[in-house]
């Protein structure tokens, strides 16, 4: 569901999914760089968030227009057959979902099909020929479990694309891997899983061309 924008950059839709990691904190710095002016896409942007994840953000730090929906939302908007259904509207509008940072109770639900809130319901709904990214996020010894990678084969497996974990000292003090990548390889990833969905007929057409 692609547009063109000003500056005749291609219009993206993209949902910013965020679980209960203290990597959540990111999320202004992440929208910042996507609406850059040199980002090579305009961005519209719709943030859909666990409860968990509310705790690390102040949502005055995020700029106005920018939706931010949790489970909430989902249930206040169906009332009757008709209404509007969140997590399958937000699936139709985007043309990429990244979650960053993915915890480790939602990676585990991810991986095993779990839908329980409006983010798990959304992934659970995706188009699997769109660009699906996750970044995964946890201390050290969660992230040293075997069962971390077992579940990061299988969502790779399904096509989704990883941003790795990091190795640093932790914000509870734990030096290791399972931090956050950085912002910048996350917006990088993103950028480049758009490009290259492009068909070849679409990006030979020149951007000055499109409407
Ligand atoms: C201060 C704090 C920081 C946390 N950071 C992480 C984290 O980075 N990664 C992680 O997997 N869990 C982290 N947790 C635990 C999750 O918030 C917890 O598993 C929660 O149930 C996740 O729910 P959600 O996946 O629905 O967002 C943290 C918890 C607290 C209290």
């Amino acid at each position: 569901m692609s547009n063109s924008g000003g500056n005749n950059k291609p219009t993206k839709n993209i949902i910013i999914g965020c679980s209960g990691s203290v990597a959540t904190i990111k999320l202004p710095l992440l929208i910042k760089l996507l609406l850059d002016s040199e980002s090579p896409y305009k961005f519209v942007i719709k943030i859909v968030v666990t409860d968990r994840a509310k705790h690390f953000f102040d949502s005055k730090d995020i700029p106005l227009g920018i939706q931010i929906f949790n489970d909430d939302d989902e249930w206040k908007m169906w009332k009757k057959r008709g209404d509007p259904v969140l997590h399958i509207d937000l699936g139709k509008w985007a043309d990429l979902f990244v979650i960053a940072p993915l915890d480790a109770n939602s990676m585990a639900k991810l991986s095993t099909g779990i839908c329980d809130n409006l983010l798990m319901c959304t992934a659970r709904a995706w188009d699997l020929s769109k660009p699906f990214i996750f970044c995964p996020a946890m201390n050290t010894k969660m992230y040293n479990h075997p069962i971390t990678e077992e579940q990061i084969e299988k969502l790779k497996g399904w096509g989704y694309r990883e941003v790795p974990c990091i190795s640093k000292t932790l914000v509870c003090g734990d030096t290791g891997n399972g931090a956050m990548a950085e912002v910048q390889t996350i917006y990088q990833e993103i950028i480049d899983s758009l490009s290259s969905t492009l068909t070849p007929a679409a990006s030979a057409i020149p951007a000055s061309a499109s409407s």
